[in-house]
């Protein structure tokens, strides 16, 4: 034969790349106090300029439970896997990060935890099938705790916990939380839509330094005990989490209004719970504040609002301080 046939095979591998560009354009036109780069908050006569944090990932809304803060590089100790044909064998611990994926709180902050396995000495039960989870059935298996601490914050649930019993670090500064506003912007939206009711922004993210300022402000207008029943010192308001918004007027002039009654009804069908409400004083700490509203998600503020419990009562934790 003269002729000879050559095959030549070509793999042709088209490497897309893909540009991200987003834009950070998920501002509501309607609640223009928070639109804005800067907020001048009115807080019983006392003026706070906050600057709002905008996020450079601009994460889709998750309506999930949890305030673990993005961009959170979890150092966690955990096994080293060593790869034989069926089956790993877990040796020796080692340190790695990991990226936590739980951005319903938008936080910016970078924080890092450290948790251990607990240590199995029967090597025959350190052998599971490769490619298995880890299973309750397993003898070193533990589940995520239900409250953990990173960098100062306890969480519980994945929620950021706030109140009289557990503090922020003063450095804590994430700014509002973008979830929390473009969920508040979208029940302003509806409040006025559905029912002509006029939900205003009052009030949002707050610095250790604006709560302390705020705070000895009243002490010194009031005292410090009739302060305490109605103010968070610095360090202790939910304010500083980002996660709480104060509607309207921000004082008793609110309560009994068309507002306070649907903010109090419907809030949780955006994420929000009211957080103090009317004759839970003694286990939140503080007084009846029909225009306070903590954001959680939807899966935690539909689970709280139908409990009737305060977010103390429904987690089992107290609120005073120590
Ligand atoms: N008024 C609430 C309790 C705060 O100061 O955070
Ligand atoms: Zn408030």
């Amino acid at each position: 034969m003269n002729k000879r046939l050559f095959i030549t095979l070509a793999l042709v591998t088209a490497l897309t790349c893909t540009a991200c560009g987003k834009t950070d354009n998920n501002q509501s036109p309607v609640t223009s106090a928070i639109k804005n780069d800067t907020v001048t908050t009115s807080y019983d006569n006392i003026a706070v300029t906050t600057p709002q944090t905008t996020h450079k990932d601009d994460k889709i809304p998750i309506t999930t439970t949890s305030n673990i803060p993005i961009n959170t590089t979890i150092k966690a100790v955990i096994d080293t896997t060593v790869i034989t044909t069926q089956t790993e064998v877990i040796t020796a611990p080692t340190t790695v990060t990991s990226e936590a994926i739980t951005p319903q709180s938008a936080t910016t902050v970078s924080t890092s935890v450290e948790t251990t396995q607990p240590e199995t000495t029967n090597p025959a039960q350190l052998l599971r099938p490769v490619g298995s989870p880890p299973s309750p059935d397993d003898p070193d298996y533990a589940p995520a705790p239900i409250q953990y601490n990173i960098e100062g914050i306890t969480y519980i649930q994945g929620a950021l916990i706030a109140n009289k019993s557990y503090s922020l670090p003063s450095n804590f500064n994430p700014g509002l939380d973008k979830t929390c506003q473009t969920q508040f912007n979208k029940m302003v939206n509806d409040a006025y839509a559905k029912e002509g009711l006029q939900l205003k922004f009052g009030s949002g993210f707050r610095s250790y330094n604006d709560q302390y300022n705020i705070y000895n402000n009243f002490v010194a207008r009031d005292g410090q005990a009739a302060a305490d029943s109605y103010s968070a010192r610095a360090g202790y308001s939910e304010h500083q989490s980002g996660l709480a918004i104060d509607v309207n007027t921000i004082d008793h002039t609110f309560d009994g209004t068309p507002e306070a009654a649907w903010l109090e009804n419907h809030c949780h069908e955006y994420g929000f719970i009211l957080r103090y409400p009317q004759g839970k004083e003694n286990i939140t700490g503080y007084q009846y504040e029909s225009w306070h509203i903590r954001y959680l998600g939807t899966d935690l503020s539909y689970a709280v609002h139908n409990s009737g419990l305060t977010l103390e009562e429904y987690f089992g934790i107290d609120s005073y301080y120590h």
